[in-house]
């Protein structure tokens, strides 16, 4: 196919960390913001670039485990009491990509006062989760309504208000010689700031493969999908199921990995949905339809902004278009729904039938492949996956059974146990 196989992780990173900020305008890049900071108070303090660039990742995804925009938006506002558990979800996370041990460590204590660490500050990771406490603390304090020059002043006062308690004192200083540089600021606050850290930042111009995009698609399949009980298990079982039907299709192997990174991401653009929304027993209004219309609007967004990645864009987000042009957001007909966005759809469709909802208990074989075969008659999806799919039902039900089941493992065994939130109601029968 003459595809470029790999792609800038800078790009890639910067562009998973822009999505789980996506949640409203009050929230917008701060973990891209407080990467900034971080990564100018840690040039200045001289750490070594290894620990820069963890420094800098973390710092991207330093709240991936404040789950919900609810959560994200207490913790920018200073509303939440409880700092201790999105550090705690962020760490088991982060633990689960290869070799980012040190950089689930800096997330895990990126609120820890001084006071309460018993290691030396020549520790690397403390050192580094300092640097990220005061990069986040002080990103939380910028008022986004005022012009960042008019406010340096106040905000560097505060800063130099931190008290040793809080932040180890030689980094407030550290901090306090680069803010006193107008271009600090401005940076900061640049609507570009996204592609100044993407081609200036500690990550240069570093590629990676297909295997490192796909371990990366599951850990956003993990933040997508845990931000809920209700969706918990989703995007597992929608990888696991067009990764089952494009085989039977014959796709190639290299197709087939192209579709479970799709699937992974399908659904991205949620993190943007309040749990609400996403948990409502009933009926949606007008308004909150239309908030959850634009969640496969922002997936495309931010897979395609990574660049080269465009392919896997639109497998991911036409996951609700149908072929007579009925879906939504982008009103795709026949001819521009390639046979992975085909997958994808019918998969998606499968997936949500099969699962319990808030609205409705998860449905039995025979009223889904009826529900699915109405749908194909009426020419919304394709007839011959769909046929595929009954002819191998139990394959297909076994092998995304089996996903749904590791991700529910985890979920309740390992991240339940730090949920602060109450409980959501049961699902209606
Ligand atoms: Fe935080
Ligand atoms: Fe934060
Ligand atoms: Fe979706």
């Amino acid at each position: 196919m003459g595809r470029n196989r790999s792609v800038g992780y800078s790009n890639l990173l910067l562009s998973l960390s822009d999505a789980i900020d996506l949640a409203n305008s009050e929230i917008a890049k701060h973990q891209q913001r407080t990467a900034y900071i971080a990564w100018e108070t840690a040039k200045a303090a001289h750490l070594n670039e290894e620990l820069i660039k963890d420094l800098f990742i973390a710092a991207l995804f330093h709240d991936v485990g404040a789950l919900t925009v609810e959560e994200k938006t207490a913790l920018q506002n200073f509303e939440t009491a409880d700092l201790e558990k999105h550090c705690i979800r962020g760490d088991i996370l982060l633990r689960r990509i290869p070799q980012h041990e040190r950089i689930a460590s800096i997330v895990r204590y990126h609120h820890t006062e001084w006071k309460n660490w018993d290691e030396p500050i020549d520790k690397d990771y403390v050192t580094a989760s300092q640097i990220l406490c005061l990069a986040d603390f002080l990103e939380r304090l910028i008022d986004r309504d005022v012009y960042i020059l008019h406010q340096r002043d106040v905000l560097t006062r505060k800063i130099k208000e931190l008290s040793v308690e809080h932040v180890y004192p030689d980094i407030i200083d550290t901090f306090l010689s680069i803010s006193d540089k107008e271009e600090f600021w401005l940076d900061l606050t640049s609507p570009r700031l996204y592609s100044i850290l993407n081609k200036q930042g500690p990550l240069g111009n570093l590629i990676v493969d297909y295997d490192a995009i796909e371990i990366l698609s599951k850990f956003s399949r993990d933040f997508i999908d845990y931000k809920s009980p209700f969706t918990a298990t989703h995007s597992s079982g929608v990888s696991a199921c067009a990764e089952i039907l494009s085989r039977l299709m014959g796709l190639s192997d290299q197709d087939i990995q192209e579709m479970r990174i799709a699937a992974n991401f399908h659904d991205i653009g949620k993190t943007a949905i309040p749990n609400s929304i996403l948990e409502k027993p009933g009926k949606l209004t007008n308004n909150e339809q239309a908030l959850v219309a634009g969640h496969a609007y922002y997936s495309h967004y931010i897979i395609s902004t990574i660049g080269g990645l465009g392919h896997i864009a639109e497998r991911a987000a036409f996951h609700h278009e149908k072929l007579d042009g009925s879906g939504y957001p982008f009103h795709c007909y026949e001819m521009n729904m390639s046979t992975g966005a085909r997958i994808m759809a019918v998969a998606d469709i499968y997936t949500a039938l099969a699962e319990d909802r808030p609205y409705r208990a998860g449905m039995p074989r025979d009223k889904m492949i009826g529900i699915m075969r109405l749908m194909a008659a009426s020419n919304a999806i394709d007839k011959n996956i769909v046929g595929l799919l009954a002819d191998n039902f139990n394959a297909v039900n076994e092998h995304v059974s089996q996903s749904q089941l590791d991700a529910r493992d985890f979920y309740e065994n390992h991240l339940k146990p730090y949920y602060g939130n109450t409980a959501p109601p049961p699902p209606r029968n």
